[in-house]
């Protein structure tokens, strides 16, 4: 079996290894020249994929890459991963999808099968792209060709977090489309899940994604409130998730980070108006969620005039670029945020991220890129009036930072169980 996999980020990269593993020849297409040839040298460009498989596999024959879409007429299945983000109006941008749908179209082979994977609001795959998809091809689905949706769960560098054993939820626009689409994935995935249509799969994956975002609005919130009361929220939590039913932890932090849990929600919101509704745990969780940065820098400033220094000229360190530990992945980073609030307020900003040594050129934060990281050392360290944990990278050795900085604010719980003088750590 052949098929191919568009959009070869971090979603469609460990899919096509995946499915390559479990014998299936694989195309990865992806409008991004470079990256194709990353790939067919059998190089990987995501931190936490092994150059070795991939190679591997290429070596083996059963992974390769173009950017010649007309190759879509060799495979069976098309499944795309492109990305699904919001524009600067924070509306649903389909573009990606849409796209993706007329390049292929043209050149889909009778009986083949398409599933998408990008996270988008209910609709977009039996309204939105079959439509291009129809039109492009002049089949019809559910007759000439098969149309499914499958959300992808990747949890990026949580070791525990494989295509193969995360079970997979898969909707079909026909009954039919339904069991293309699983015996395509019982090929490469252990457990799936089917669902009666494209919607409801479409609507789980928002479902998943809305409850994170939803769960960490409430503990940002008492994370204030708590701290009012001089107690700490992280203790609470370490507390409450003893209870062995009916809990959940989530976890308080700078702000919301990410390609998913900021965004997707919003797919929902939008789509919801077309029905005549209103999202309002969506939107009070976006509100608090979103403020957090500017609750963070606050806080900075009151740690600074504790210690006789405005924000105003002051040197602060950002500890930690990518949106979560152990990433290299800054996609709608906080940090991104805490830099621009702070250089507002005069500060001299600089960061430290081992797994982001320079900031690369993106659309949302265009004046940062091309900024390094700072280097690793007691020097550096030692030379800023207060370094703000951002993120809590592993490697990162807390203990050099306790015994080296001035004044620390800790957002991530990072420096539990650290040893530091007095006076000179904050949580915020
Ligand atoms: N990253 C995650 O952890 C994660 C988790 C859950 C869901 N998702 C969802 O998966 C989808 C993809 O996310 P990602 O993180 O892999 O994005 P990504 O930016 O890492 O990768 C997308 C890839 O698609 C390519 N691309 C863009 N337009 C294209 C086109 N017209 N044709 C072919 N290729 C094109 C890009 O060059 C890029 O390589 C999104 O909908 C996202 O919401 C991502």
């Amino acid at each position: 079996m052949k098929i191919a996999v568009v959009g070869l980020g971090y979603v469609g990269l460990p899919l096509s290894l995946q499915f390559a593993r479990s014998c299936v020849d694989v195309l990865g297409l992806d409008v991004d020249a470079k990256k194709v040839e990353l790939l067919n040298n059998g190089e990987s460009y995501i931190k936490h994929i092994d150059a070795s498989t991939v190679s591997e596999l290429v070596e083996s024959g059963k992974l390769s890459a173009s950017t010649d879409f007309s190759r879509i007429r060799e495979v069976e299945a098309v499944i795309i991963c492109v990305p699904t983000p919001l524009n600067k109006n924070r509306e649903p941008d389909l573009s990606f999808v849409i796209n993706t749908g007329r390049a292929i179209a043209p050149h889909l082979a009778t009986g083949a099968l398409v599933v998408l994977e990008s996270t988008t609001y209910p609709g977009t795959t039996d309204e939105d792209l079959r439509a291009v998809l129809e039109e492009g091809s002049g089949m019809k689905a559910g007759v000439d060709f098969h149309l499914a949706f499958s959300p992808e769960r990747e949890d990026p560098a949580n070791d525990q977090s494989k295509v193969k054993s995360i079970p997979k939820v898969v909707g079909g626009y026909t009954p039919k489309c339904l069991a293309r689409a699983m015996a395509l994935y019982s090929r490469a995935v252990d457990k799936l899940v089917p669902v009666s249509s494209c919607r409801v799969a479409e609507a789980a994956k928002l479902l998943e994604n809305i409850f994170r975002s939803v769960n960490i609005a409430l503990v940002n919130e008492l994370k204030t409130v708590y701290g009012t009361m001089g107690i700490d929220i992280w203790e609470v939590i370490e507390a409450a998730k003893t209870k062995p039913f009916g809990f959940m932890p989530f976890y308080p932090g700078p702000g919301l980070g990410g390609h998913c849990i900021p965004i997707d929600p919003f797919y929902l919101t939008w789509k919801a108006r077309e029905f005549g509704q209103h999202t309002r745990f969506i939107e009070l969780a976006g509100e608090i969620n979103t403020r957090m940065p500017e609750q963070v820098v606050h806080r900075v400033a009151d740690v600074l005039n504790s210690r006789q220094r405005p924000i105003h000229g002051a040197r602060i360190l950002i500890l930690g670029l990518a949106y979560k530990p152990n990433v290299d992945d800054e996609r709608e980073s906080p940090s991104y945020a805490l830099m621009d609030l702070l250089t507002s307020r005069g500060a001299n900003v600089e960061y430290y991220d081992p797994f982001v040594p320079i900031i690369k050129p993106t659309r949302e934060h265009s004046h940062w890129s091309g900024k390094k990281s700072i280097e690793w050392n007691r020097n550096q360290i030692e030379s800023f009036d207060l370094i703000l944990i951002a993120t809590n990278h592993k490697c990162v050795n807390y203990q050099e930072l306790a015994d080296w900085a001035n004044c620390v604010v800790d957002t991530r719980n990072a420096m539990a169980g650290v040893r530091i003088a007095p006076g000179k750590l904050w949580k915020a």
